[in-house]
């Protein structure tokens, strides 16, 4: 498959899966973005599907893990920093989490992290497949109302076009606190052809995915989490 072979995910551009959202920056963002997005930040091309080449994002080959929604960037310094023979590329729309991203990736010196700006839909369809040694998407916007469940990034046609991008045997991790999302997300995992759950039905919670404020917020709520994790076949 080419990255051309996705109208329906471009045609859904029209339909985002994001809040567009403004945020107020403080200082030590605004100083990171200005400083460190030279040298760690990637634009999202404007015309989908523009083809991005990972083998220039990094000095060396390595897996490359791509995180969905990055939030704050808290979990994507976590786990790089936790595993640094893999390569991070964390793609996010929202100005102040991205500084923020890039203000730990240099307090921790973490050298195996990039961050993209932009839809994530528009990233993907421009990269090679099999490119990618594992996708995160951890807590992505639920979208409750059944009129928003198109914009929901777990949907038929956006899985196909990220398994596309998977090595063969490289997982696609999803984490929610959203039950019905949950479920919806076990189906439509489930239903695609090219993945195998990992776990029988949700995974137990991985050590490996740190908890973020925006889970410890969850479970204080009430909300229990849901991680599925799935390989690409
Ligand atoms: C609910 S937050 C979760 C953030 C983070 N993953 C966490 O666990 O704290 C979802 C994030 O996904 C981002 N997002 C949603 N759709 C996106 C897309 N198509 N491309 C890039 N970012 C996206 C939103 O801007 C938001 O910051």
């Amino acid at each position: 498959m080419t990255a051309t072979d996705f109208p329906t995910t471009a045609a859904a551009r029209s339909v985002r899966t994001f809040h567009p959202r403004r945020g107020r920056m403080t200082a030590r963002q605004t100083a990171a973005l200005e400083r460190l997005w030279p040298v760690h930040g990637l634009a999202v091309p404007d015309v989908p599907g523009t083809p991005v080449d990972p083998a220039h994002l990094f000095p060396r080959r390595a897996p490359l893990v791509l995180e969905i929604g990055s939030g704050m960037g808290d979990t994507t310094a976590a786990m790089a920093a936790a595993d640094p023979d893999r390569d991070y590329l964390a793609v996010e729309v929202h100005t102040p989490g991205i500084a923020n991203l890039l203000d730990l990736v240099e307090r921790h010196g973490l050298g195996n992290v990039r961050v993209a700006r932009g839809d994530a839909l528009d990233l993907v369809s421009g990269l090679p497949d099999a490119s990618l040694d594992a996708v995160h998407v951890f807590f992505p916007d639920p979208w409750p109302k059944s009129r928003h469940h198109k914009r929901r990034i777990i949907q038929p046609a956006h899985v196909a076009l990220l398994r596309s991008r998977l090595v063969a045997g490289g997982t696609l991790h999803c984490a929610t606190d959203w039950a019905e999302y949950a479920e919806a997300m076990r189906e439509t995992l489930d239903a695609d052809p090219g993945l195998a759950n990992t776990h029988d039905g949700f995974a137990p919670r991985p050590a490996h995915r740190p908890v973020t404020k925006f889970e410890r917020r969850a479970l204080t709520a009430g909300r229990p989490i849901a991680d599925l994790i799935y390989r690409r076949r």
